[in-house]
């Protein structure tokens, strides 16, 4: 009995001084913060470093480290550099390594031939698959994360914003909402610069071996638009007529009614600057591509050749310059939405740096990334020129065949 007595006594005894040391212990770190200047340093930001493979000119900066200050990203601490010697050669202390399009056309020896678990592959570009496909097997199970203007892509690199007026960003997007548009009528601002409009359409054109069916579709609205005494007024590098007034925009603004924005290939997704060649300058854009155009521009605000026989399609541009109250109908889009390249840190490089300081990120790759990228109809872009027909240009509905790989 004494014993357990004595037991408990002492049990009690280390409890209190237990207790007595935590309140003690508590209490110290509770005071600590009210110490005045303890002088412990922030902890250390870690930036994130980014070896660029290969130059690319869609990246303006030659020299790399200012390529993140000067795209104020909100998310700032990133490194970018074309120096492969950075680490003293080890290409596996970059966090990430970025390839541009032109690097689908590397021998696998001109790849690193290291790389971490931990490390990120980005492959990154706003050209085409058709213009540049990825052919070779090596390709398979290289990258982690795509940068592209496939909107299926980890992080979307597009060529506009379409926001509403509060700014909030819209289009492009599969899942796009479009809010329905009032009955609204121009402003008068719009109204003198369409008054003056007195040619058809204009088309810059510098890729001058584009898509054949591109061609044979213009040939065709040509031949149509004769009927109405229409023109297209072809300018730019294949054409090699200048551009009146000392620019492009400027005559675009002053005289044409519609713009030509046909890109030069189909590939999925890909709709490019040329449609802001039309909506800067009051032209309105006639677009022609392989993208579900719904996702990327306000309706109303364009005509998608692709909808139409050229027959149609020259009737329907002859309608809207012979009536005004047709053709401002292309214009009400300006009292919703603007169409520009986006502000401030909107940069999908900005993404990428926010992205690679997710932590926790799961490891991801591509096993299948030239199916991914070239699509099932994209294997032929491979092909030596020679294999080409018309044949091949023409977009096979496959979507009915079985995914066997
Ligand atoms: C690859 O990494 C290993 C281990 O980190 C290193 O010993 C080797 O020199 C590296 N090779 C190249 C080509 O960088
Ligand atoms: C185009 O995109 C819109 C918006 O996502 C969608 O509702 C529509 O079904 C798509 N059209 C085609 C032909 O895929
Ligand atoms: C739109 O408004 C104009 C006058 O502002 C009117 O003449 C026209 O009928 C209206 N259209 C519709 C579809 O409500
Ligand atoms: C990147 O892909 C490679 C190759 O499939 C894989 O080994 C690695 O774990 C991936 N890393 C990340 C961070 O996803």
């Amino acid at each position: 009995m004494t014993t357990l007595l004595r037991l408990l006594y002492f049990y009690n005894r280390s409890t209190k001084y237990a207790v007595a040391s935590l309140l003690l212990i508590i209490m110290l770190v509770f005071l600590w913060r009210f110490i005045p200047n303890r002088n412990i340093p922030p902890p250390p930001v870690s930036n994130k470093y980014i070896l660029s493979w290969q130059l690319y000119v869609m990246i303006q900066d030659e020299h790399g480290a200012s390529l993140f200050p000067n795209l104020q990203c909100r998310v700032n601490n990133c490194i970018f550099t074309h120096d492969k010697n950075f680490f003293g050669g080890d290409y596996s202390q970059f966090d990430a390594v970025l390839f541009f399009d032109k690097s689908l056309k590397l021998e696998e020896e001109q790849l690193p031939r290291n790389r971490t678990s931990s490390q990120v592959y980005v492959f990154g570009t706003v050209e085409s698959s058709y213009n540049y496909p990825a052919c070779e097997i090596y390709f398979d199970d290289f990258f982690n994360l795509t940068v592209t203007y496939r909107l299926d892509s980890d992080i979307n690199w597009p060529y506009f914003l379409v926001r509403d007026l509060a700014g909030q960003v819209l289009a492009p997007k599969v899942d796009v909402k479009w809010p329905k548009q009032g009955n609204v009528s121009i402003s008068s601002n719009i109204v003198d610069i369409l008054a003056k409009k007195k040619r058809a359409a204009a088309w810059l054109v510098s890729h001058c071996q584009a898509d054949s069916l591109r061609d044979e579709y213009l040939t065709r609205l040509q031949e149509h638009l004769y009927h109405f005494s229409l023109e297209i007024d072809v300018f730019g590098l294949c054409s090699n007529i200048k551009c009146r007034y000392g620019s492009c925009a400027e005559m675009f603004t002053r005289d044409y009614y519609f713009y030509m924005a046909f890109e030069n290939s189909f590939s999925a997704d890909y709709v490019t600057e040329k449609v802001l060649h039309g909506y800067d300058n009051y032209a309105v854009p006639i677009v022609y591509g392989g993208a579900n155009y719904t996702r990327f521009l306000p309706p109303g605000s364009y005509i998608n050749a692709h909808e139409y026989h050229p027959y149609n399609l020259a009737y329907i541009m002859h309608q809207a310059i012979k009536n005004p109250s047709i053709y401002y109908e292309y214009f009400k889009w300006r009292n919703f939405y603007t169409i520009d390249s986006g502000p401030p840190g909107s940069h999908a490089l900005c993404k990428l740096c926010e992205d690679l300081n997710t932590e926790g990120r799961e490891p991801k790759s591509y096993s299948k990334f030239r199916l991914w990228w070239n699509l099932r109809n994209g294997m032929k872009w491979c092909l030596p020129q020679s294999f080409w027909n018309e044949m091949t240009l023409v977009h096979v509905d496959n979507s009915h065949v079985i995914s066997m790989y």
